[in-house]
């Protein structure tokens, strides 16, 4: 279970700080679904609905997928790839030579990205997953005719063996033409909108193909989720939530979400749309934007420490790295550097960032730690359920629907009206 510290934000609280009878109410909103967005709650109760149902084929098409291809091609975009992008390049950055390599399309409008993608793949074999709840976005739908011919050039009329839908039980092109093409085909719940949907069937199947043990993330989900129901101001989601609603009244208006760990990137990206599609809405909400420490104290850094003060910074803190790194002697010194000769890489990075915490705090920023065991498929199954429970909490006390999006049709309308769809 994530750990939530916030002694570097409590000098910047006021008044009686953080309200947890307000998270308590939200709590109580969101568990009796009695809120706005209520028949989009079924995300906690995921972990435990999959494992009794297809956790099995999931795997089993996941093996299948790796005994016999070198790439995954993942469609999709939004809630659609960030989660299943997140925990491929947290868990396996660098992929074995006997995996089969997942890369992501139809995520953008690039002509070049989608080049280099069927380039990469070359002749090599390659099997497809489209994922779209709706079955209509435009960005996958184009990514996903090209290589729905490159397929069926490729392999004839066994190309409907390679290519696997994610969408809606019912509804949608993407559901009809699976119909008639008899693709297999797994379901994106109703009541689970596509950025919370990592730990269904859209989050799992890449992650299985990319070598996840996906049985350990629902088994801890299913604990996890369990763990953050606990009704009190120990609860880490009420912790969070409670804390950056507070710290957002207080003129605290982006929150940057850091960390140490480069392969981290895409979980951040993953955590911007869950916060910023659930909460920007109504003219309010807290702005969510992201660093990769160390890399941007060097860009940022200058911005953090000493730029406008309406910043809050969350750290998310790995208490162990996956491997260890000891600094090198050398003889002469020339670099100046033998004052750190056997010294662990990692207890360097540890003191660096409790240096960099306490220059933000004195500059004016207040900062939230969340701290996680450790890389791997508990701690990433911690991060996601603890971050979808804090994101319905904190967005329910704020007075938005966090499960719609009604912002994203207004460009949409201009785009098709522009791009001269029939009927737009
Ligand atoms: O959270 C959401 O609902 C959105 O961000 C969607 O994930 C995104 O727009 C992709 O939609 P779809 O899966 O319908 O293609």
């Amino acid at each position: 279970m994530v750990k939530v510290d916030l002694s570097g934000a409590q000098s910047f609280f006021e008044g009686a700080g953080p309200d947890y009878n307000a998270a308590a109410q939200a709590h109580r909103t969101l568990s009796e679904k009695t809120g706005p967005g209520n028949d989009f709650i079924g995300w906690p109760e995921l972990p435990e609905t999959i494992k009794e149902g297809e956790l099995k084929r999931l795997v089993s098409v996941a093996q299948k997928i790796r005994s016999r291809s070198k790439y995954l091609v993942v469609i999709g975009i939004g809630g659609s790839y960030l989660g299943a992008r997140g925990a491929i390049e947290l868990l396996k950055p660098a992929p074995g030579p006997d995996d089969t390599k997942v890369i992501f399309v139809g995520n953008g409008l690039s002509p070049d990205a989608l080049n280099r993608a069927i380039q990469e793949i070359g002749d090599d074999d390659f099997d497809i997953n489209v994922i779209s709840k709706s079955g209509t976005t435009l960005e996958p739908a184009i990514a996903f005719r090209v290589f729905r011919a490159l397929c069926k050039e490729k392999y004839g009329n066994q190309a409907k063996k390679h290519i696997i839908a994610t969408t809606d039980a019912a509804r949608g092109v993407l559901k009809s033409l699976a119909d008639a093409e008899g693709w297999e085909t797994f379901v994106v719940p109703d009541d689970v909108g596509g950025r919370f949907s990592v730990l269904s069937a859209v989050g799992l199947l890449p992650m299985a193909v990319a070598g996840i043990d996906i049985k350990k993330v629902i088994n801890s989900a299913i604990e996890e989720f369990k763990a953050l129901d606990v009704r009190s101001p120990e609860n880490p989601a009420w912790q969070y939530a409670a804390a950056r609603q507070h710290l957002y009244g207080l003129g605290k208006k982006t929150e940057i979400l850091g960390c140490y760990e480069p392969s981290f990137r895409f979980m951040a990206e993953w955590w911007k749309q869950l916060y910023g599609e659930s909460e920007g809405k109504n003219g309010i909400g807290i702005f969510p934007a992201s660093v990769e420490f160390t890399a941007d104290l060097h860009s940022m850094g200058q911005f953090i420490q000493d730029g406008t003060r309406d910043l809050m910074e969350t750290i998310v803190r790995f208490d162990k790295f996956s491997s260890d790194f000891t600094i090198p002697f050398e003889m002469g010194d020339a670099d100046g550097l033998n004052y750190l000769a056997g010294k662990d890489l990692g207890e360097v990075c540890t003191i660096a960032s409790d240096a960099v915490k306490a220059a933000h705090i004195s500059g004016g920023v207040p900062n939230i730690e969340i701290h996680v065991p450790a890389i791997n498929e508990e701690g990433f199954a911690s991060l996601v359920c603890f971050f979808e429970m804090a994101c319905g909490l904190s967005a329910y006390m704020s007075g938005v629907n966090p499960f719609n999006q009604p912002g994203v049709e207004a460009y949409k309308k201009n785009m098709f009206h522009m791009l001269g769809k029939p009927g737009a």
